[in-house]
């Protein structure tokens, strides 16, 4: 008896070291809850600025005006098709929406390779491949006699004057395809399925993925006014005032705008709080300098945030008593699904062991504890990154509707927020911590922001039909 307390005696005392060890070396990531307004008042003021007509040519953060002006309102019928390009999957999906009630929304779906090849190569051939996956799709189902209209979720800035038009403003995440920057993307897939004679698509709409998420969402429950996706790439969308909206004629009503906020910080705004290990992640990305608050938080950077933080601490002697691996050396060779892993409440320290025993380490057990440790302050620091910015858009709406108390629903999507065991959670306290007036109901979207583009271009084509009459 006496031994078995002596035992959980030491774990715990173990434990509590290696704890300690890594918050000294990673105080910098641990953002206190003061730390975190200053940031949301500093997104605030990014807001603003990407608004503004004279202010939008140097804002980083681009405000970017989607033409979704209306959300489903039920009455949307027939069958739609939905592209969706530009997260962890490419996939072509049929949707079948029909007046009897919100329940009858049928979809079929089909995942498609995404090759690096493509992704990095001639943007003709991007699109061409796009669209061949999308001929494969509608001749395997037999669609090919009719005319169906299509909702493009193109998950990158685009500068848009219509829904059905937009101009890429730079690649994100792990797209790079040459000749694409600035050119509309509507119009590349259309001349590509030009090239398919048996079939007859009608783009109506571009949406980006947050505003399918928020759209999706938005179908089940009609109080959804924001979208946030936190996957391979993080951004939100909100439903923001036509009169706060300079680079858009008319003061009627509210338009969904795309905040782009993966940006936040290309301007230098977040630099004493970006750490060596962010700017050590930045030099090695496929996009140095840009999308800075994205890097700090999404899915594609933070294994690799991980990893540099473990290599660092292993030179200093903090970790593997010195010893470092080939593979911890190698970019890549740890993932978010790793991190999230480690992060697993029971299995979280076998995991971590394995893991890093994998990666050619031999850890001991305190070692395991400090890797844990460092998986968490990473992931913990994302959810709060997000929960600021988060909480400036509901403050944001808040004060648009002029209300001392919002009651307002998010949706929610991407990998991150889906498979992170805590994430959620975190993300949930923090936010509502932050912004105690707001009551914010988290929605998860249901069947990801592709079927919220099919909902875009039913709403598209009812209000391009009820124009005709
Ligand atoms: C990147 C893209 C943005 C997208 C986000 C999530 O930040 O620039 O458009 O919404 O990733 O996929």
């Amino acid at each position: 008896m006496f031994a078995v307390h002596l035992m959980a005696f030491y774990f715990t005392k173990l434990k509590e070291d290696q704890i300690k060890k890594v918050d000294r070396f990673l105080y910098h990531m641990r953002l206190s809850d003061e730390t975190l307004v200053d940031i949301m008042a500093r997104f605030q003021a990014e807001m603003e600025k990407g608004l503004g007509k004279d202010t939008n040519p140097t804002a980083s953060v681009k405000m970017l005006p989607t033409f979704v002006r209306a959300i489903p309102d039920g009455s949307e019928n027939g069958g739609f098709l939905s592209l969706d390009l530009g997260g962890s999957k490419f996939r072509v999906l049929k949707v079948q929406v029909s007046e009897e009630g919100k329940q009858n929304v049928q979809m079929e779906s089909q995942f498609y390779p995404m090759p690096n090849e493509i992704i990095r190569g001639n943007g003709t051939e991007l699109f061409d491949y796009v669209a061949d996956c999308l001929a494969d799709f509608m001749r395997t189902r037999d669609l090919t006699h009719k005319k169906l209209p299509l909702g493009f979720t193109f998950s990158f800035p685009c500068r848009q004057t219509k829904l059905e038009e937009g101009f890429l403003l730079s690649w994100t995440k792990k797209f790079k395809a040459r000749g694409v920057q600035d050119t509309d993307v509507v119009g590349r897939l259309a001349s590509a399925m030009k090239k398919h004679k048996d079939l007859d698509v009608d783009i109506l709409a571009l949406v980006n993925d947050t505003v399918g998420t928020m759209m999706t969402c938005a179908y089940d429950d009609p109080s959804c006014e924001v979208g946030v996706i936190i996957g391979t790439g993080t951004n939100a969308c909100y439903m923001e005032d036509m009169s706060n909206i300079d680079l858009v004629e008319g003061d009627e009503g509210r338009m969904c705008i795309n905040t782009e906020w993966g940006a936040f910080g290309d301007d230098g705004a977040l630099e004493d709080i970006r750490t060596e290990f962010d700017r050590e992640l930045d030099l090695g990305s496929l996009n140095p300098g840009k999308q800075l608050f994205e890097k700090m938080i999404s899915g594609l950077y933070m294994g690799e945030l991980v990893r540099l933080i473990l290599l660092k601490m292993a030179k200093v002697g903090l970790l593997f008593g010195g010893a470092k691996s080939s593979a911890l050396h190698t970019k890549g060779k740890i993932e978010t699904q790793h991190v999230a892993a480690m992060e697993k409440y029971k299995e979280g320290l076998a995991n971590t062991r394995e893991i890093l025993v994998n990666l050619g380490l031999d850890p001991s057990e305190s070692d395991c504890i400090a890797v844990q440790h460092v998986c968490t302050i990473v992931s913990f620091r994302s959810a709060n990154l997000c929960a600021a910015a988060l909480a400036a858009i509901l403050t944001r709406l808040r004060e648009n509707k002029k209300q001392a108390r919002l009651r307002t629903t998010v949706g929610m999507d991407g990998t991150l927020y889906k498979i992170h065991p805590q994430y959620p959670k975190r993300l949930h306290k923090v936010v509502r911590r932050l912004v105690p007036n707001c009551d914010v109901r988290f929605l998860l979207s249901e069947s990801g922001s592709t079927k919220g583009a099919a909902m875009v271009t039913a709403v598209a084509s009812r209000v391009q039909a009820q124009r005709k009459q």
